[in-house]
């Protein structure tokens, strides 16, 4: 039995709590810190587990998972330091906090996991990639992947690639709403009701990740099949095209992930 403590249990660190529960792990397995009693007590009526203190949850728990904002990190990690110990697996899920951080802050050796999830983690859809920090083994890292994949899938990529990773699929989710909110606006150029419209391209979303996701046919091939001579989706495919749709994907993803890299600077040595 590993017992977890998620250190900022706001909408990510509720997530991660939720999907343990549901894929078995027991309330007394998990612990949670909060600034607010209020939020603490709420969290503990629906779910059952115990809202405890720093101090408490570095002895009590081996794997600290921190889910504060990555600008709250300060103080997490001056409450950790007196009180963490290589028993302990840090499992941190702030965006652009590199493991140095961490590992410069808390005792030598404490093993450090990075990792970048997203938020269809609240629907158990997550797309989480880890990295290890320095001191962190292979079985911590089987250890994140196991707990992560209660959310969803898990991915391993070296540190260097976290920032491109972060453009990717952290910032992912934000870009198919965009696209959906642009479709359904199309709708409404067309004459259909609002929520039909809504409706008919939020399934039409839910069905094309289906496909993706359970066939393994490549996007390439399923767009070709639904792409017939002279018909209807290569009209709006050349319009996509002459808009530099495709373009502007590329540079967007690139700006992201220099941004993740400067955020990033912000923490270096
Ligand atoms: N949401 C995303 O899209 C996403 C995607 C990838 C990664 N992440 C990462 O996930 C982390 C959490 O994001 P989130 O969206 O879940 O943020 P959030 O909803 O603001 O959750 C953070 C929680 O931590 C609490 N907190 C702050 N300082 C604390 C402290 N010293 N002790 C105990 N609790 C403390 C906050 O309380 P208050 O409400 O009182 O401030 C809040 O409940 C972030 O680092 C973010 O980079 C988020």
């Amino acid at each position: 039995m590993t017992t977890i403590a998620v250190l900022g249990a706001g909408k990510i660190g509720e997530a991660l709590l939720s999907g343990l529960l549901s894929g078995g792990r027991r309330p007394e397995e998990l612990m949670f810190t909060e600034r607010y009693q209020e939020r603490a007590a709420e969290l503990t009526k629906q779910y059952g587990i115990r809202a405890v203190d720093v101090p408490t949850a570095a002895a009590e728990a081996e794997v600290l998972v921190v889910a504060v904002k990555p600008q709250d990190i300060d103080p997490v990690l001056d409450d950790l330091a007196p009180v963490v110990s290589d028993r302990n697996l840090v499992v941190s899920l702030c965006a652009g906090l590199p493991t140095t951080l961490y590992e410069r802050k808390l005792p030598d050796s404490v093993p450090v996991v990075r990792v970048m999830p997203n938020t269809p983690m609240v629907v158990g859809k997550a797309m989480s990639v880890i990295s290890a920090g320095r001191h962190a083994q292979p079985r911590h890292l089987e250890l994140v992947e196991e707990l992560l994949s209660t959310v969803g899938e898990v991915v391993r990529v070296p540190e260097a690639q976290q920032d491109a990773v972060t453009a990717l699929s952290g910032s992912g989710p934000a870009y198919f709403f965009y696209l959906v909110e642009a479709m359904i606006d199309a709708g409404i150029l067309l004459g259909i009701p609002r929520n039909v419209a809504e409706k008919l391209i939020i399934q039409s979303a839910v069905g094309a990740a289906a496909m993706m996701a359970e066939t393994g046919t490549h996007p390439v091939i399923l767009r070709e099949a639904v792409t017939s001579p002279a018909g209807t989706t290569i009209m709006a495919i050349r319009e996509l095209e002459r808009h530099g749709v495709r373009a502007a994907l590329l540079a967007a993803i690139e700006a992201a992930r220099d941004r993740s890299q400067e955020l990033g600077k912000a923490h270096e040595v």
